[in-house]
């Protein structure tokens, strides 16, 4: 069985919506994949204790307990690596982790670490994305699925999608706009990759 393993800080809606979306079209016998665990950098992380109620094991590292970035993602790495088994490296899937990971970590992921930002990426990269996108006077904002590179929200595209900006719109209304749309995309571009990755072995 392939891992997925979901990486939260807060309230986990993306992460809900993979396990849900996982259970729904039985990832398990159409993939062989599931979702093993989900792990927080935070212990009131919110996503958590849903993770918990659906028999999902989660795990909490705080990353204020470690003295350098690169001290934290080491141990997170072997938190993660737990679930990798020989035939199938684990799957490990960013969704809203509020932590700029260090080099190391994500060349030791490369290819297999997905990540999804609330913009129309390249565009509005970072921080503050909504109020930049409003403040710029866009018309359209969205989200995009992509893999991880060594540069912040940059790496190959998986899925996008476009919501309109609306007259009036706040940073939060407008959020709240994309992520219904990221709640659809990233479970779509998990599966996705995971029906390419059954077609290449
Ligand atoms: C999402 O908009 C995600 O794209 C961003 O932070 C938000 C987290 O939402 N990185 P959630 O924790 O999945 O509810």
């Amino acid at each position: 069985m392939k891992n997925i393993v979901i990486l939260i800080s807060g309230g986990g809606s993306n992460m809900v919506a993979i396990v849900k979306r996982a259970q729904r079209e039985a990832w398990s016998d159409k993939f062989g994949a599931r979702v093993a665990a989900v792990i927080g950098n935070k212990a009131d992380a919110k996503g958590l204790q849903f993770a918990r109620d659906h028999g999902i094991v989660t795990e909490v590292l705080d990353h204020r307990s470690f003295t350098s970035r690169e001290a934290f993602d080491d141990a997170l790495a072997q938190v993660i690596d737990r679930y990798e088994n020989l035939s199938h490296p684990v799957l490990v899937v960013l969704a809203g982790f509020m932590r700029i990971l260090s080099p190391g970590f994500v060349n030791r992921y490369g290819g297999r670490l997905l990540n999804i930002h609330p913009s129309l990426l390249p565009a509005f990269a970072g921080l503050h994305t909504h109020q930049r996108a409003i403040d710029a006077g866009c018309k359209v904002a969205g989200a995009t699925v992509h893999l991880v590179t060594a540069e912040l929200d940059h790496g190959p595209i998986l899925a996008q999608a476009v919501v309109p900006i609306l007259q009036g719109d706040t940073p939060e209304t407008l959020a709240a706009r994309v992520l219904t749309q990221e709640h659809l995309i990233y479970p779509s571009a998990i599966a996705d990759y995971l029906r390419g990755e059954l077609r290449r072995s």
